[in-house]
């Protein structure tokens, strides 16, 4: 009987939620202070000793503090999301005692109104039945944007010259589906790959309008999950980056473990750098070198792995502490000093489309009010 009762447990869906918020940098936007990563640990113990969340592990990538919490309560559970903002506000008042850079930076709220999808914290969210064995990535990125997983998300899950998987495992071979956000109109798309490929390509080779949300298998097993939320759009000026996190599952008729770190051997150029204004290469990194100095970057990835066991979050290692990354280490650096030297011009600089959710308006209104000589 007992034998069953735990057959049956084993089968509830299980929901991984990835909730990350800048509530304040140490020192400017270069790093999380270890009082506030200590903070959220021990609110987050109390939540699992009273059974909120089944397990979490808490850490950051340059000023975001990521939240990654496993749980039975699915995707948008107000629960968790209340939870997390808890976690956030204790957070922002200890950042605001201790003058941290910034504190309350992505707090757009004054209170919680049930899910912080569009309040500030950006979130990524996924539930599945746990398989045989479910190893998972979590990315989390500093100096950079949602698009700025559109890139690697194509590579892992339709690109044959990444992923061998999908020419040689017969389980991979029909391909994956994607579902993309249009930010600015606020709908949804699927796209199916390789039939779309050219399609999406369209669309998500402009990740400042189309972002990947979802990829899913042919099955509609979810797959990938990335945070959209646009805290430029939502806020309407300048208020941080909407620095985006990403959970990949992998193995089994899913990419393998190094399919998916694959295509951050390629430090590709994303926006979000000094200001929010600036082009860089994506720096894939460990843990301990997620603190963006350099003109407060170049940009940084992180991937934390875990093996998911009835919810417990076996891990994580720190998967870009590696030295076959070495080399994108390096070529970050060499193209992050040539962009520098374009200094405050194109295409360093954002173009002036996307300057409009940065200082830059208040520049220009000024200008536009001098009286011509
Ligand atoms: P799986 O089919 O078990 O995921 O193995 C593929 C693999 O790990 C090759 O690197
Ligand atoms: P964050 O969005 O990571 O706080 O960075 C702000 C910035 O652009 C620093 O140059
Ligand atoms: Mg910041
Ligand atoms: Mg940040």
């Amino acid at each position: 009987m007992a034998k069953k009762a735990s057959a049956v447990i084993k089968q509830k869906p299980v929901t991984i939620s990835v909730i990350k918020a800048d509530i304040g940098g140490y020192v400017g936007h270069s790093a999380s202070h270890p009082d506030i990563l200590t903070l959220a640990r021990e609110l987050l113990v109390k939540a699992k000793a009273a059974g909120t969340v089944a397990d979490f592990h808490v850490s950051n990538c340059g000023d975001d503090l990521e939240l990654i919490m496993t749980h039975w309560l699915g995707n948008d559970s107000k629960v968790i999301h209340g939870l997390a903002w808890d976690v956030f506000t204790a957070g922002t008042e200890l950042a605001k005692k201790m003058k941290l850079y910034g504190a309350g930076q992505d707090m757009l709220a004054d209170s919680f109104c049930g899910n912080v999808k569009g309040m500030g914290p950006g979130v990524a969210e996924m539930t599945f039945v746990e398989r045989k064995s479910e190893p998972i990535v979590v990315f989390c990125g500093d100096k950079c944007a949602p698009g700025a997983w559109n890139y690697p998300l194509y590579k892992m899950f339709a690109d044959p010259f990444n992923t061998i998987g999908l020419v040689i495992d017969p389980s991979m071979h029909d391909g994956f589906k994607f579902e993309v956000h249009d930010i600015h109109a606020g709908r949804d798309m699927f796209l199916s790959c390789p039939e779309q490929m050219y399609d999406l390509l369209v669309l998500i080779g402009s990740p400042e309008n189309y972002i990947i949300k979802n990829v899913y298998t042919k099955q509609g097993e979810i797959a990938a999950a990335s945070s959209t939320q646009k805290l430029a759009l939502i806020a309407g000026k300048y208020v941080g980056k909407d620095d985006p996190v990403c959970i990949v599952r992998g193995q089994s008729g899913l990419p393998a473990i190094g399919e998916i770190l694959e295509p951050f051997s390629f430090p590709h150029i994303v926006s979000g750098w000094m200001r929010g204004s600036h082009y860089g290469p994506l720096m894939p990194v460990s843990v301990p070198q997620a603190t963006p100095s350099r003109f407060d970057g170049p940009p940084r990835v992180i991937a934390l792995g875990f093996q998911v066991n009835e919810g417990a979050l076996v891990g994580p290692r720190d998967m870009f502490d590696d030295p076959s990354f070495d080399l994108a280490r390096q070529q970050a650096n060499e193209i992050g000093e040539m962009l520098r030297r374009h200094g405050p011009f194109e295409p360093h600089r954002l173009g002036l489309k996307d300057m409009e959710y940065t200082t830059l308006p208040q520049v220009l209104d000024k200008l536009v009010g001098k009286p011509k000589k």
